[in-house]
């Protein structure tokens, strides 16, 4: 689609749609310059940065996923069809499994074999419900060929120990007729699987053991060593990362056990409330709700940044990747539902911060090179939410659906020069946006107008590259709490954008209020 100015229009729109969210109008854009130096390139952006994390917690794999293939619900070999074309629609890359909490308790050979046999144990850490072990390591991997992704499997440095680490790994990657080889043939799988990403333990600072970080930085060195692939396999070895803005735990790893990883795994939630026992309603927020949401949002570039200077002086030449495998915003569960399940609506307050989220990632693609954002199914910010044989796509997949293009593209550096929004004594840049070439030379910008009650006018200058044509698309909605619903599924979807011309080296976009767009530049 060729772009035509279409600002009168854009501006309408945006008064009306702020009245209808009853935040104020502003008639006067705001006004943002950029250049991107489109002669320059940056790392590569991984496509890993879009992956997934899928735990055994509430209805994320049993519902989400997995309804076996005895469901009215329409499913390959158990895993429903309608999950299946979503994630591939949105090329998932990876997928992290089984948690999270959960994989410190979680003892492999109980989810392979015949399902009828496998053991039903007590899922402690989710609500205390029965887990029958009915989705295992094969029904994974079987979910993975089908969407198309990596495996990424965290181990069990918990309450597991280094020999049964390395029984699931030859298990799982051994191609030879070693008598666990041979269980997984019987299994019904001949070829080794690939196991992409390895993940020793999770959140031992907490929940996976309560660790300080030096006895983790030796339990690290353990079980790491036994990891045994056959020759001509290689893993990334996950190690657990720093809660937050626990540099400390950063410090003693790179200090100790550097050589015993391959990345380190970041966790951090955005909480809308401000902490853990005043998170928030998903959907019932003010404005100023969202405006420290995002403004919580945004502390991720400033966490990347301090881990990052860190690492540099044991790493300089960043060998070791600081993951963020889980990520997202953290409500309150929806009214009515299980406490432990954490369930939560998602309107477009979480389609922005994941936007703000993913170009943060962009920009620190130099060490970030997988991020996976918390959970997929039914659980925190996730893609799709089901109820019996319906699923909804959240506003955060269609982010997702519109910033696939920068996976594996190069970034390109934007310098971005835009006024702060600010409400109730909180504050955050109004404007926000990456941009990189992709492989067919193709130029993706995307930008944020993080304001909700003001349009933005973006002129950007792009020194180094001519461009033909500019198309885009847009996510905004009426109201700053808009979702999409089991009765209204398309609330909240991208539409094809008419605010960004082309004059010479100068490209010009009127966003309006709340919104998310990212524009092809041909
Ligand atoms: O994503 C939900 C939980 O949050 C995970 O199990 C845990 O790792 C984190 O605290």
């Amino acid at each position: 689609m060729r772009i035509v100015a279409g600002r009168w229009l854009v501006a309408w729109c945006a008064t009306a749609m702020a009245a209808a969210a009853g935040i104020a109008e502003t008639q006067t854009p705001i006004a943002a310059r950029a250049v991107l130096h489109a002669d320059q390139s940056g790392p590569t952006i991984a496509p890993q940065i879009y992956g997934q994390f899928s735990e055994h917690l509430g209805r994320g794999i049993y519902e989400g996923i997995w309804v076996g293939a005895g469901s009215p619900i329409p499913n390959t070999r158990g895993i429903r069809n309608d999950v299946i074309a979503a994630l591939r629609h949105i090329h998932v890359p990876v997928v992290r499994w089984p948690g999270g909490c959960f994989a410190d308790e979680y003892h492999w050979r109980q989810g392979i074999g015949a399902r009828a046999a496998r053991p039903t144990r007590v899922n402690t850490n989710w609500g205390g419900v029965e887990e029958t072990n009915a989705f295992g390591t094969q029904e994974y991997f079987d979910f993975l060929g089908l969407i198309g992704a990596r495996s990424y499997v965290t181990m069990n440095l918990g309450t597991g120990s280094a020999q049964e680490l390395a029984d699931w790994v030859e298990y799982l990657t051994s191609a030879s007729r070693s008598t666990l080889a041979q269980e997984r043939r019987r299994n019904g799988r001949d070829a080794p699987w690939q196991l992409d990403y390895i993940g020793l333990g999770n959140e031992s600072w907490g929940c996976g053991g309560n660790m300080r970080p030096e006895y983790y930085a030796d339990v690290l060195r353990h079980f790491s060593t036994f990891i045994r692939l056959p020759a001509g396999q290689a893993v990334s070895r996950v190690a657990v990362g720093p809660n937050a803005d626990d540099y400390h735990w950063t410090e003693v790893l790179m200090a100790n056990a550097a050589g015993s990883f391959d990345a380190l795994a970041l966790h951090y939630y955005t909480l809308p409330g401000g902490d853990w026992l005043h998170k928030g309603s998903a959907t019932a927020f003010t404005e100023s709700d969202w405006i420290r949401t995002l403004e919580s949002t945004v502390h991720m570039d400033e966490l990347l940044t301090k881990h990052e200077a860190i690492m540099d002086r044991y790493d300089p030449a960043r060998r070791v990747a600081l993951d963020v495998d889980e990520w997202g915003l953290w409500h309150d569960v929806e009214p009515g539902t299980n406490p432990g399940f954490l369930f939560q609506q998602n309107t477009l307050r979480d389609a922005l911060a994941a936007a703000l989220n993913l170009n943060i990632f962009h920009r620190h693609s130099a060490r970030v090179r997988m991020a996976n954002i918390a959970q997929t199914v039914n659980v925190l910010q996730a893609m799709a939410l089901t109820q019996g044989e319906k699923l909804v796509l959240t506003p955060t997949y269609h982010v997702y659906d519109m910033y696939q293009v920068f996976q594996g593209a190069q970034l390109l550096p934007l310098e971005l020069d835009a006024p702060r929004y600010q409400y109730g004594g909180h504050s955050v840049p109004a404007v926000d946006a990456s941009a990189a070439r992709d492989a067919n030379g193709v130029i993706h910008v995307a930008i944020v107008n993080l304001d909700p009650g003001r349009a933005a006018a973006l002129t950007l200058r792009i020194t180094g590259a001519q461009s033909r044509g500019v198309s885009g698309r847009l996510l905004t909605a009426a109201a700053i709490n808009a979702f999409n619903s089991f009765s209204a599924p398309a609330g909240v979807q991208p539409v094809p954008f008419g605010g960004a011309s082309l004059q010479g080296d100068l490209l010009s976009v009127s966003l309006p209020a709340k919104s998310v767009v990212v524009l092809d530049l041909n």
